[in-house]
């Protein structure tokens, strides 16, 4: 049996083939510069006694948003004192309108009876949202509600989303926020991320925004959030890495691109590209970190912003797979993400890596869901989100932040090598029906590294459509 035979007899495998060629993938709106953050009417609900309905009316007035809310009196009224006209919206009303995007603070739901208040909101809705629409729930996370009742109603909110991400189609996504009690007012660099084209590819995701991050300034500029900053990305001089270099470059920041020697031309020609540097060093050398700290100390004074992308595979089931293609695939995905990520942060506040620094990793679906011919690549893309545990506390002591996007199916060299009927399966089997583009990955990792997501901490997030893989 072939691979992809193999993969149409599992049970997820049958009810993607069914569906297989049936739908047609809707071609994703993406982010160009100067674009508004949504593009149409956004419909802001809540349930009665939620936290989030001010701030999430200043964000999306502040955003230029076109905005219709219920004609609950506190609802209106948080529309008003954030300066937005907001038409009234009654369930009626929704016949006639489509809308860019739904936005539902649910944290006023305390017990699963209230869960009503989601059918009631999303029920005249969902069949209204636009081609590459959006659906945003924001909720209280359950490990910091005050009663289990809470917790319990607090964590069915991901279900819900999961379950729309799968029915909405036409290109919309959902995700689900959660905001810690104090974080309220941290919302923006995160809601702005999923209501705009940036987060094309991202879907059914749960991102938790904790209150540590501090107040985004009101003349914040984001076009260029990254302005004066310095960013390390590895892996630089292609695929995924090249559009991450070239995306912080375009949010304002000096990139640093490295990549191994042999690539040392592709990688200056993509530093010169985007006004950056090049520096051509293989991540496994006992003294890349040393290396590499001191490059950025001498060169710049510091990093503010550092992304492991580098990256590779040495597929084989592990009864054939050798311990050269073991070791290999630790030592570059896993081992040298600590031993660089260690070396920037020690010596306390003269550590390389500056205060407020962003460290971001790419781990993958298969690190979450496991792959036949993987173990390897699997095991240590699990381990980069051990990575992304283990530091987190430590970096929000200082300020700091680090935060994983795992990818699902990327249109790269990668990917391009994958067998035809592999690489077809590999591309449907997502909610969006196909794969993403480089450019995806690093919209996330954009949104990752900004100064306007300080709260956003030790979270994963999959980079892959909502991907039916371990989903
Ligand atoms: N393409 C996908 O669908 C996909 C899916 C999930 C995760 N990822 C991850 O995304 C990242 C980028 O993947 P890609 O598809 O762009 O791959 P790619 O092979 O095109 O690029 C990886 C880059 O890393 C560099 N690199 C490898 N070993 C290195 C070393 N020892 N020192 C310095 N640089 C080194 C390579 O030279 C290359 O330029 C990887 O971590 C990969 O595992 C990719």
């Amino acid at each position: 049996m072939d691979r992809y035979t193999q993969l149409v007899n599992t049970p997820i495998g049958k009810t993607v083939a069914k569906q297989v060629g049936l739908p047609k993938p809707v071609p994703l709106k993406r982010h160009t510069p100067g674009a508004p953050v949504v593009d149409g009417r956004v419909l802001l609900g809540g349930a009665p006694g939620g936290r989030l309905a001010q701030s999430l009316a200043q964000v999306l007035a502040d955003a230029g948003a076109e905005v219709s809310t219920p004609l609950r009196p506190d609802l209106r009224a948080a529309a008003a004192e954030a300066g937005l006209d907001a038409a009234p919206w009654t369930p009626q009303a929704s016949v006639d309108h489509r809308y860019a995007a739904l936005v539902f603070d649910a944290t006023g739901i305390t017990e699963s009876a209230q869960l009503d208040e989601l059918h009631a909101f999303f029920h005249p809705t969902i069949r209204k949202v636009a081609r590459c629409g959006r659906a945003i729930v924001l909720g209280t996370p359950p490990e910091s509600a005050r009663k289990p009742a809470e917790a319990v109603a607090q964590r069915a909110l991901e279900g819900f989303t999961r379950a729309i991400g799968k029915e909405i189609g036409r290109g919309a996504t959902v995700q689900l926020v959660y905001v810690e009690p104090g974080a309220e007012d941290q919302l923006a660099g995160t809601v702005r991320f999923f209501l705009s084209p940036r987060s094309a590819f991202v879907s059914a995701q749960v991102v938790r925004i904790g209150k540590e991050g501090g107040k985004v300034p009101s003349d914040f500029d984001w076009e260029r959030p990254l302005a004066g900053k310095v960013a390390l990305v590895t892996g630089a001089s292609r695929g995924i890495g090249a559009a991450i270099a070239s995306t912080l470059a375009r949010d304002g920041a000096h990139v640093v691109g490295l990549d191994v020697p042999a690539l040392e031309e592709d990688l200056k020609a993509v530093a010169a590209g985007i006004g950056g540097s090049a520096l051509a060093l293989d991540i496994t050398d006992a003294d890349a970190p040393r290396a590499i700290a001191s490059y950025l100390r001498r060169e710049h004074r510091g990093v503010d912003v550092v992304v492991h992308n580098a990256g590779i595979t040495r597929d084989r089931t592990l009864g054939r797979m050798d311990a050269d293609r073991w070791n290999a695939v630790i030592a570059v995905n896993l081992s040298s993400i600590e031993r660089i990520t260690d070396a920037l942060i020690e010596g306390g506040r003269k550590a390389v890596l500056n205060e407020g620094g962003r460290i971001v990793c790419v781990s993958s679906i298969s690190g979450i869901a496991g792959n036949a011919g993987q173990t390897n690549y699997a095991t240590s893309k699990a381990g980069v989100i051990g990575i992304v545990n283990a530091y987190a506390p430590e970096l929000a002591r200082r300020g700091a932040t680090i935060n994983a996007v795992a990818p699902g199916f990327i249109e790269t060299q990668m990917t391009a090598k994958v067998p035809l009927a592999i690489r077809e399966a590999g591309r449907r089997m997502s909610s969006l029906w196909q794969g993403g583009l480089p450019v995806d990955v690093a919209e996330a990792i954009a949104w990752f590294a900004s100064p306007a997501t300080g709260g956003v901490n030790g979270n994963v997030v999959r980079v892959c459509g909502q991907s039916l893989l371990g989903a």
